[in-house]
């Protein structure tokens, strides 16, 4: 006789100390307990889709508290993840520096993997779990640990600095790490003539131009960002001369020449806050918006929507299966790990 599905959901998750697997209807109950919530999101999501994501906010809400576990959700994020069930939201650098300062026993990194390993790295007696560990980068793709230590013989003393956006692997064979929020600080702070920034060739054109330092790269670039061309951001502000444009490091050099900021996801979200300006275009992950748009109500956003496919794939009810069943968890070989924490700690201690 085949098995209801709940019924094989609820015995797998007692396995896990919970019991039974969380029954997902729309109650009264959670209505009133996610009310609060779905006004923070009424802007991007219509009442009647509310009753789908309630029961995984409010479920993923319930046990959190009882797993000890803390959430850390990426700027990019959709607006139920970021505004629902987040403990904390920021950029790379900000969730790397929540992961080393958190007290919590589990991190679940509602990002992509290699913000769970950088997690990891960061706290090698916790428990990090990724919803989807196919959530991948372009970028981390892009280059291996092998291929640093043929740039450093091809280099000799060259310091080497890894975008975040790497994997393990490659951050256990630079000097250190950075961020997009502080790729230019991280090069200075070498006190070298020439740097290898490595894999983003865009955001190592963008730092080249803000320092004197001499900067040689890789051929790594973001899927989503290098989709976007200068030609539309031109024909954006020919129709509407008032628009601010604002764009990150990732998009290639004749978007940044139009742009009136570049930043972080971090900083970008401050720039909108601070300037408050009537009409802007960000030039990002295109979740962002919705985000911010629900703390900027007088701001009028353009939406150019590319999406990030990796990013995409945390949702929900994975991050819900994810505090069930305690997966899927981050491991990297300790080794390794150990290698790769003095870069990102170097990184992460720098201004502290
Ligand atoms: P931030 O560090 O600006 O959050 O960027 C991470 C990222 O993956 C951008 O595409
Ligand atoms: Fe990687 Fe680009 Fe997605 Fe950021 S937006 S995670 S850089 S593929």
């Amino acid at each position: 006789m085949k098995v209801p599905e709940t019924r094989r959901l609820s015995d797998a998750a007692e396995r896990f100390g919970v019991k039974p697997y969380p029954d997902l209807a729309y109650t009264p109950e959670i209505a009133e307990a996610t009310a609060p919530i779905y006004e923070k999101v009424r802007h991007v999501i219509p009442a009647l889709e509310w009753p789908v994501h309630a029961p995984y906010v409010f479920h993923i809400n319930r046990l959190k508290a009882e797993r000890g576990a803390i959430l850390l959700v990426h700027n990019y994020q959709t607006p139920e993840i970021f505004y629902g069930v987040a403990d904390i939201v920021g950029d790379s650098l900000q969730l790397a520096q929540e992961a080393a300062k958190s007290e919590a026993e589990i991190i679940v990194q509602c990002g992509v993997h290699f913000m769970a390993e950088t997690s990891k790295i960061l706290c090698p007696e916790k428990t990090v779990l990724i919803p989807d560990s196919r959530a991948g980068c372009s970028l981390a793709a892009s280059i291996t640990g092998e291929d640093v230590r043929l740039l450093r013989e091809a280099h000799p003393g060259v310091p080497i600095v890894a975008y975040v956006n790497t994997s393990a692997d490659v951050k256990a064979e630079v000097d250190i790490c950075c961020t997009s929020s502080n790729a230019v600080e991280v090069v200075e702070s070498l006190g070298a003539k020439e740097v290898i920034l490595l894999p983003d060739r865009y955001l190592a054109s963008w730092v080249a131009s803000q320092t004197d330092v001499k900067i040689i790269t890789w051929h790594g670039a973001c899927e989503v960002h290098e989709r976007f061309t200068g030609e539309e951001l031109r024909a954006y502000r020919e129709a509407d001369p008032s628009i601010r444009i604002i764009a990150h490091p990732e998009c290639p050099p004749d978007v940044l020449a139009e742009a009136d900021y570049t930043g972080s996801t971090a900083k970008m979200i401050k720039w909108v806050h601070d300037e408050q300006p009537k009409k802007v275009l960000m030039v990002t992950e295109c979740s962002m918006a919705d985000n911010v748009a629900g703390e900027a109500p007088d701001v009028e956003f353009v939406r150019p929507c590319n999406l990030c496919p990796h990013m995409k794939r945390i949702q929900l009810p994975k991050i819900l299966d994810s505090l069930v069943f305690m997966t899927e968890e981050v491991v990297i070989d300790p080794m390794i790990a150990e290698r790769a924490r003095r870069s990102v700690e170097r990184m992460v201690n720098l201004r502290s």
